[in-house]
Order: C-alpha cells, then structure tokens, then sequence
C-alpha cells in the first residue's frame, strides 16, 4: 500500500451509471475462516479484494492452510480457493500473526484459535494496538482458553485448548464477538448459546449453515452444539453493501443522480442504510434478485429528491455502524445530520467521531462532537478545503463524497486507506461523476 498519498476530489453534479460494489469484507472473512476450518476445497469469487480480507489470508496462510489466490475477470472477480484443515487443524506459525488494519480478522481468528492447543501471537497495526479486546478476552476465558494482552489490547498471547461451551449475554451488540464466541464454541464441547443485546449482522449465523452445521437461531439469542464437521463450500461473495453506501450517498445528494449498485448484498441485517437514506429524501429502489451461500443479492437504484434533516436515533445505530461516517456526507451537500448512541465510533479504526468532525470542519461544513455522536450542517456548496482521513478507510471514503459538494478541489490526505475495503475507490468515483 503506498504510504501518505493524496487525492484531489473535484466537484460533481451528479454520479450516475451501475457499480458492482466489491466482495463483502465481513462475509469474506467468514467465508476464509470457515473454509480452514472445514474438510476439503473450498473456492470463492468476487472475494473482498482490499486489505482486511487480505490480512485474514495470510494469517490463515502462516497457520498452514493451503491458499490459492487468482486475480479472476471482470465477471468473477477475486477468487480463493483454501484446503481446509478440519476442526482444531490449524498447526502453529512460525511467528507473531498481523492482523494488520483488521479488527474483524484479530477478533474472529481470536475466536477460532482460542479452541487450538498451542499458544499464537496476533498484533496489527498502530490502529488495531489500540482497539479493545477485552469484549473477546472475557468470554474467551471463560470456555478455558488463556489470553494475555497489553491492558485489554493487542497484541494478544492467546493459549488455546479443548474448551467448554458458554451461555453468554454480550456486554455490547457485536457481530465480531458474537462470530468470536460461535467460532470457538463450534469446536468446544457441548453447547454454547450467544445473546446479543440488539440487532446485529449475522454472518457468521448464515455462513455456518452454508457449510453444513446446525445453529438456533431464535430472535437475538444463538446457539450451536460445539464438535460440528464442516464441508467445504464454493460460494460467489456479495458486494459489499457498507462500501456502496458511500456511493448511494453520493447519488442521494447529488441532484440529475441515477445509480445502479448490482450483486451488492441485501442481508436485512445490513440494509437499513437504504430505510435511512429513503428518510433523508432519496428515491431507493431495492431489488431482491437471488441469494448466494444464503445470502440475499440483488440490485439497489438510487436517485436525489428532496434532501430532509436527518436524525439518527441511538436504537438505530447498531444496524447502521459502519455507514454513519457515509450519512455525514449528506450534511456536506446542505443538510443536516445528528447522530447519538453511537460511542462506539470511538473505538473503530480511528476516532470516528474526532477525526470525522475534524476533517468534515477541515471542509466547511459546521460540524460538533457530541460524546456519543455528531450533529453536522453546512451551507451549499462548502468552501472546500484538505481533510486528513486519520488512516481510517471509511473516513477518506466520507470526504470524498463530502467534497463532491464544495466550491472548488478538495484535497483528501492519508487516501491510501481507502484499499483497505475498497482498492480503486477514486477512479471509480472519478468515473461516476465525470
Ligand atoms: C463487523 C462488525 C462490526 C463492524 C465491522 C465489521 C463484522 O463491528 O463495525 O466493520 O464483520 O462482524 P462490531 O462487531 O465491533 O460492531
């Protein structure tokens, strides 16, 4: 990844034309873990191109599993194929595994090597060092696996072996850690049963059925019998919804737009960013085409109204997580957002809330903090300016719609982040709104 760059967004009217958004990050994840833990070949396309997933690979890869990647067409798009090594197969690495950027990747692997008689070091970048961990340590622990960190933070020292089912009530709504505790729990003895404190993604919940095991699932409570054997699954990837957000918001703002987002995931679990946008004033339609590994897919058509003030009350937040940072656009263009509930921003791949303030401000836009959200405004069109993505992929992504909206270019700084879930984000607006 080139280090520092910089990107100079310039003005746009409209975006119109049809995207297929990349693979979903957080299925791609899945998908790679659930396949090493599987018996025999299992083979992906359209797999998330960027970092994360990339970062999942290769600790799979020094955990000994046999990966294979191809770079595909423009059809099939990144392709894996991963030799699964069955229940507790991995086999120790040589050295510390990186995580890299990936929070999901050092959760979830957290998770499944938890239940692995060796003792493994997983860290990442400065970023990841700061994340919390205890969320996953905790429970960890308690089905009987040892995990040392630096005061709840990576790196983590996780000393597995044959653990014991849990009955466990997330302390926050997490889909990491839920898909943490299912992972490790699969491989446990007896039971474990996972409830979840508010909605939120089920991945995890859908790929484990893909790849043959049984799981409950009774409102937000799940629960799966641990020592299931799983087969091998080959499965198109979906695109990736949180990434087309930025895009629909783009389109939502910008009068004359018409785009198209096709083969981009519709889990419902992931979808309320097109309920919040409609609310904001744009004209979405939402097409349900087939599903892939039980994954709904299909096509979203999106087009500028009305823009309305928009509020984001705290119940909506879990289900909206990763696309608040893309809904502060909107004030960008001459509206009006507030969101609370939402201090888990605070410990994302940056500050969401300091550094989105810092940058949509850095633009123009009349931004505050609030300690658990933002309240953003500004008057079309914003001066313009040069805002620091804080190396947090979905704040470059935010200022670029952001600055669609200004008098002038603006310039985007640390826009390299950016391949972290969404390689060639900037030629493809570029092209969209030329
Ligand atoms: C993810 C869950 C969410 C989300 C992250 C991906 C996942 O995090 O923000 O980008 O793939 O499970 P939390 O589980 O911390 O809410």
């Amino acid at each position: 990844m080139p280090h520092g760059s910089t990107e100079i967004v310039t003005p746009a009217r409209r975006v119109s034309g049809l995207v297929r958004p990349p693979g979903d990050k957080s299925i791609s994840h899945r998908y790679a873990l659930l396949a090493a833990l599987a018996g025999g070949t299992s083979r992906f396309t359209w797999f998330a191109p960027g970092a994360d997933a990339r970062a999942t690979l290769a600790c799979l890869r020094a955990l000994g599993v046999e990966v294979r990647t191809l770079p595909g067409g423009p059809d099939d798009g990144p392709t894996v194929e991963l030799q699964g090594l069955g229940l507790r197969g991995l086999n120790p690495p040589p050295t510390a595994l990186d995580a890299a950027n990936s929070g999901t990747t050092m959760r979830l692997l957290t998770g499944v090597l938890a239940a692995h008689s060796m003792r493994v070091v997983i860290t990442g970048d400065a970023s990841l060092r700061r994340r919390p961990m205890r969320r996953v340590i905790e429970p960890l622990t308690r089905m009987g696996a040892s995990i040392e960190s630096a005061d709840g933070r990576p790196p983590l020292t996780i000393t597995g072996g044959r653990l014991t089912g849990l009955e466990h009530t997330l302390p926050v709504p997490s889909a990491q850690v839920k898909g943490a505790i299912l992972l490790a729990g699969l491989q446990s003895e007896g039971r474990t049963t996972v409830r979840v404190p508010g909605p939120t993604r089920d991945h995890t919940e859908r790929a484990l059925r893909a790849f043959g095991a049984r799981i409950d699932v009774a409102g937000s409570t799940v629960a799966l019998e641990g020592r299931q054997p799983l087969q091998a699954v080959s499965a198109r990837v979906a695109g990736d919804v949180s990434s087309a957000a930025f895009l629909a918001v783009a389109a939502a703002v910008l009068p004359g737009s018409a785009l198209t987002l096709a083969d981009v995931g519709l889990n419902p679990t992931r979808t309320a960013i097109f309920d919040v946008l409609r609310r904001a004033g744009a004209r979405i339609d939402v097409l349900v085409e087939r599903e892939e590994a039980g994954e709904p897919v299909g096509r979203v058509h999106v087009r500028h109204e009305t823009l309305r003030p928009l509020v984001i009350v705290p119940s909506e937040v879990p289900d909206l997580i990763d696309e608040l940072p893309a809904l502060a656009a909107i004030a960008a263009h001459g509206g009006e957002v507030t969101i609370t509930g939402a201090a888990e921003l605070r410990v994302k791949e940056s500050d969401r809330i300091t550094a989105l303030v810092a940058g949509l401000r850095a633009l123009g836009v009349e931004a505050e903090e609030l300690p658990d959200g933002f309240h953003a405004r500004a008057r079309h069109p914003i001066a313009g300016g040069t805002a620091d993505a804080a190396g947090d992929h979905r704040l470059a992504m935010t200022f670029a719609i952001a600055a669609l909206g200004a008098a002038g270019p603006c310039v985007i700084t640390g826009a390299e982040s950016v391949d972290v879930s969404y390689p060639g984000f900037f030629q493809i607006l570029r092209s969209l709104s030329a």
